[in-house]
């Protein structure tokens, strides 16, 4: 039986050149799939706000809400590392606050480590989780929670002196201690120039393939999400199609009378 992965694990791949694979995961059954299938990180993503509970945006998530989802995704005892995204507002007002609300995420919830997303204005928080042995993936570029200031889900850092913030910011989150780096939303020649500059883990999700690793919405892997369909997702299925088919079939069976048959019922 495989050991679970650890932080070492994952910083190993990079030195080893294996490339590192990573999906949001919200639930008990996708993370035992998942899980069965090798996946080597899960992230509990604020996402869930917009691909479970519906809003157009990461913002309106709470603690209560990201806490549930990581309980159900470690009730399936994952082997893969378990990240779980910090909420909006659950570590930006201070660092005691930050710290509280991240070790909830490893004592109640047990998580492996948190991600919070800014570079280098979020350095300190880093550090000050770092300083207390809570693993942190940073994540930088496009960061959704800052919607109102990019002015929706742009690509970040194509001008060269946004380009040049976002290499301070990889540089300034690794300096603080962070043990991997989500790049989102990024030209691929400064994902190269930012794997290349940093000695932790690079995992891209819209910033093409010179990443150590990858990481996608399920959702959208899955084709579960109608709402977005960004370029950069590869879709792998359509399990809406496959719903809606199980869906229409029950409805017709349960019309015509044919569910529940005699296998279906008690005598
Ligand atoms: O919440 C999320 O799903 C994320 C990924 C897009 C990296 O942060």
């Amino acid at each position: 039986m495989s050991k679970k992965k650890t932080v070492l694990d994952i910083q190993k791949m990079k030195n080893d050149g294996e490339k590192i694979t990573m999906l949001t995961c919200y639930d008990y059954p996708m993370a035992r799939i998942m899980d069965a299938c090798g996946i080597d990180m899960i992230l509990v993503g604020d996402s869930a706000g917009v691909v479970i509970a519906g809003h157009d945006n990461t913002l309106p998530v709470s603690m209560e809400e990201m806490i549930y989802h990581t309980r159900a995704v470690m009730r399936a005892n994952p082997k893969a590392l378990v990240v779980s995204d910090m909420p909006f507002m659950s570590y930006q007002v201070d660092i005691a606050e930050a710290r509280r609300n991240a070790g909830r995420f490893i004592k109640d919830a047990g998580a492996a480590a948190v991600k919070v997303e800014g570079g280098v204005n979020v350095a300190p928080v880093i550090r000050s989780l770092v300083d207390i042995d809570i693993p942190v993936v940073a994540h930088i570029g496009l960061t959704p929670q800052s919607i109102h200031r990019m002015g929706g889900f742009r690509v970040q850092g194509k001008r060269a002196e946004q380009a040049e913030k976002i290499m301070e910011d990889a540089l300034a989150v690794e300096a603080a201690g962070a043990f991997a780096l989500v790049l989102e939303g990024i030209p691929q020649s400064l994902a190269r120039r930012i794997t290349e500059s940093v000695s932790i883990p690079t995992i891209g999700i819209g910033a093409g393939p010179h990443c150590d690793g990858q990481v996608l919405v399920i959702h959208d892997i899955l084709g579960l999400c109608e709402k977005y369909s960004p370029k950069f997702v590869k879709r792998y299925a359509d399990v809406r199609e496959i719903m809606s088919g199980a869906v229409h079939a029950y409805i017709d069976d349960v019309k015509q009378g044919i569910f529940p048959g005699e296998e279906h019922s008690f005598n």
